[in-house]
């Protein structure tokens, strides 16, 4: 059974994708994609570093690449992201002597990014994750560059940009741990505030890096009942569940441990247990049968990655182990049982 297929009177299924998938040559990759997923989001190559690596240089390549695939398997593509505090480059907040920007020049830098970038893909990006991941755990804004150097306007101006330089593409706002109340609460009202400002903003992504145990259901259900409730679509932009086992801290005394080597913190090196798999299976099942619920308020769901071996789950927060995140395996063939079950909810 297909996954689009399987969710198709619910919402896009989609996955995120990087260039080794995008142009791959393996048959197996490219079938697996057009056949299970009808959205596309780009895991690493639209990002600023990659796209935008120096002041007048842009690189298109894996863009181009990556919509052409979209078209190709008719997938509703996404941009991702335009303005987010990592994986950006040092220079764009600097002027040519190394000092720091004012407001103003960072905000232009930041609008001339969005138009190369959001312009060259018009009508072949059908949303963008405007800005990424702005927001603490405790609802204020995160102390990026871009916030303190611009306070909030460069949220405002990044959603307005991206409006006018493509007024047909959806604009999200996207982060994660959006089931924890307070975070939530800073997100909405700032969007609302943004929407009442006359600023077009469709959807807040909910990242969805999840584990086994947390978040429970109710947050994450309280969630798309909030998102819902203040006007907006919900996205699930980048699900995954780790199995593996947090270590406490990965700082620290911690860094010193060899984690991948560790029975402890890398149980599943040499296959995932049954029992393991089937906490996975329930884990899926128990969060589809929540978007199930609420699928007149979801309008997609996107896979962080099409198989385990090249998931970042692997090197997060510690390198180097062997993680089952997704429904496809190490070499890309389906997790029967949890997609069965997932399929039965
Ligand atoms: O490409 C280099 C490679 O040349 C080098 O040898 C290797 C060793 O360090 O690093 C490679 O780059 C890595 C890149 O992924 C590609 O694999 C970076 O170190 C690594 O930091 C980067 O991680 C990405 C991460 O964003 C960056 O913060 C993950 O792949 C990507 O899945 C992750 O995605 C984010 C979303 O964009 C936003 N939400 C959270 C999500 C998970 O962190």
């Amino acid at each position: 059974e297909r996954l689009k297929d399987i969710f198709a009177d619910s919402y896009h299924i989609g996955v995120a994708v990087n260039a080794w998938q995008v142009n791959s040559s393996d048959e197996k990759v490219s079938a697996l994609i057009a056949n299970q997923f009808n959205s596309l989001s780009p895991e690493n190559g639209l990002k600023w570093e990659r796209v935008h690596p120096e002041l007048d240089r842009y690189d298109f390549k894996f863009g181009d690449e990556y919509v052409a695939l979209g078209e190709k398997i008719g997938a509703f593509t996404i941009g991702h992201c335009l303005v987010w505090h990592q994986q950006v480059p040092r220079w764009v907040f600097q002027d040519e002597n190394k000092e720091p920007l004012g407001k103003d020049a960072l905000i232009s830098r930041m609008e001339d990014h969005i138009e190369a970038v959001a312009g060259r893909y018009k009508g072949k990006i059908h949303g963008w994750d405007v800005v990424n991941e702005a927001f603490n755990e405790d609802g204020s804004f995160r102390e990026s560059t871009w916030y303190k150097v611009t306070g909030t306007e460069f949220m405002k101006a990044a959603f307005r940009k991206a409006h006018e330089v493509d007024p047909e593409a959806e604009l999200y706002y996207n982060d994660y741990n959006v089931w924890n109340a307070a975070k939530r609460k800073g997100i909405l009202d700032f969007a609302k505030e943004m929407v009442s400002e006359g600023i077009k903003v469709d959807a807040i992504g909910m990242q969805g890096h999840y584990q086994l145990e947390t978040p429970t259901l109710e947050q994450i259900e309280q969630g798309i009942i909030d998102i819902h409730e203040a006007g907006f679509k919900v996205m699930v932009t980048e699900l995954d569940v780790d199995v593996l086992p947090r270590p406490r801290s990965a700082v620290g005394a911690d860094l010193n441990m060899n984690f991948a080597n560790s029975e402890e913190y890398n149980p599943y090196k040499d296959g995932i247990t049954p029992e393991a798999e089937a906490k996975l299976a329930q884990r899926y099942a128990d969060i589809f049968k929540i978007y199930e619920k609420h699928k007149d308020k979801i309008t997609r769901v996107t896979f962080w990655g099409l198989g385990d071996g090249n998931s970042w789950l692997n090197n997060f927060p510690v390198r180097g182990r062997t993680n089952y995140p997704l429904l496809f395996d190490r070499n890309l063939e389906p997790k029967i049982e949890v997609i069965e079950k997932i399929a039965s909810v």
